[in-house]
């Protein structure tokens, strides 16, 4: 979903005042633009009125509307429902603020942006949370999760509990969690690894920027320390045969014997299986159809080792890649080494995230599908 999502950042200064102790202002922000008006939908009924954010989430938005909606039609006197979005981590929260003359209450609803999915209290807490939190998670009360803690949502107050002590299920502030409006960039090594891999994963390393590498099975040996610092960085390591032969030109078994021992070797170097894979030139065959990992192609030929020339590549990445896109490159040559640096920080400085081919939406959070080619995002 390439649509640009701006939030507003409110300091809740009202509902923080009822917590005592737990008084905040929320200062960090990781989308930090205001929100724009045409992505706030107005609902007027019984007098009544409702400005709820449209986020881009389509089961935030509908359970967001369908909650204003409620709030109006049921009230016997006018209100008015204000919204304040919290992110923290992977977590949107949409707190709805129910004003009638006199009295506020609150309601809520929170959602995964790693998948898009609403979640419950109950599925964020395990149960040896506090007694005040599991409580709440067993009536299904309305909650938010702030940067602070996890705020439990009455009738005019709204209970904040740091993070810390509330046992949760999962990792929230999940830093891999791809947000659906980012720009995103996977930017894909075949054939390697090298010496020139080095200056790769030095710029990874520095920018905190993710890659896959498509290792080849016969140059695993005297490079096991240069794939242990892959899977460190938090990259994807990918398989690419292990004689980079035409994968159309051999039989069903003779291509399961070369993904298999690449993976046993890229195992026996840094303790992780491959995930992904893509044959020599891209070429999946029926003998590659056996093959039990995601296959990968790419929307972006850099021809990098055809032009063998720095600018040439780096001005194929600039002037092609886009958001969503898989770009092909190979970490033999130097010039490809150098051209990744200078268009990743270009692209980096532009608002783009590098990405594993995983992270990509579509991806990730979803169920393996090892039928499809892809390309590129979903
Ligand atoms: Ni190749």
């Amino acid at each position: 979903m390439a649509k640009r999502i701006f939030i507003v950042f409110c300091l809740l200064f009202a509902v923080f005042a009822f917590c005592g102790a737990d008084c905040y202002a929320i200062k960090e922000t990781i989308v930090p633009t205001p929100i724009k008006a045409e992505d706030i939908l107005r609902i007027k009924e019984n007098g009544s009125k409702a400005d709820i954010p449209v986020l881009g989430f389509p089961e935030l938005d509908e359970k967001t509307k369908s909650m204003a909606e409620d709030i109006c039609k049921k009230s016997d006197t006018p209100v008015t429902v204000d919204c304040d979005v919290f992110l923290s981590g992977r977590l949107i929260s949409v707190l709805l603020r129910e004003k009638t003359s006199g009295s506020e209450k609150y309601q809520s609803v929170v959602c995964d942006a790693k998948n898009g999915h609403i979640v419950k209290l109950s599925e964020l807490v395990s149960e040896s949370s506090p007694d005040e939190i599991c409580a709440f998670a067993e009536g299904d009360g309305d909650f938010i999760v702030t940067l602070h803690g996890i705020g439990l949502c009455g009738e005019k107050t709204v209970k904040v509990i740091p993070l810390a002590q509330a046992a949760l299920k999962y990792d929230v502030t999940d830093k891999n969690a791809l947000f659906p409006w980012e720009k995103a960039i996977a930017f894909t090594f075949d054939d390697g690894p090298s010496k020139y891999t080095d200056t790769i994963l030095d710029f990874l390393d520095k920018s905190g920027a993710k890659a896959t590498f498509f290792i080849l099975g016969s140059h695993v040996e005297a490079n096991e320390a240069r794939i242990s610092r892959m899977k460190a960085l938090g990259c994807e390591l990918g398989c690419h045969g292990f004689s980079h032969t035409d994968m159309r030109k051999q039989s069903a078994d003779a291509v399961k014997f070369e993904v298999e021992k690449t993976s046993e070797l890229i195992y026996e170097a840094c303790g992780e299986y491959p995930t992904v894979f893509r044959a020599p030139y891209g070429e999946f065959s029926a003998s590659t159809k056996g093959i039990k990992l995601h296959r990968i192609k790419w929307s972006v030929d850099t021809l990098d080792w055809k032009s063998r020339n720095k600018q040439k590549v780096v001005d194929a990445i600039l002037s092609c890649a886009k958001d969503g896109d898989i770009v092909l490159l190979h970490d033999i040559f130097g010039t490809s080494a150098d051209a990744f640096c200078e268009a990743a920080s270009e692209l980096m400085k532009s608002g783009y995230r590098l990405v594993t081919v995983s992270e990509l939406a579509g991806l990730s959070g979803k169920e393996p599908d090892m039928k499809t080619v892809y390309y590129k995002r979903k």
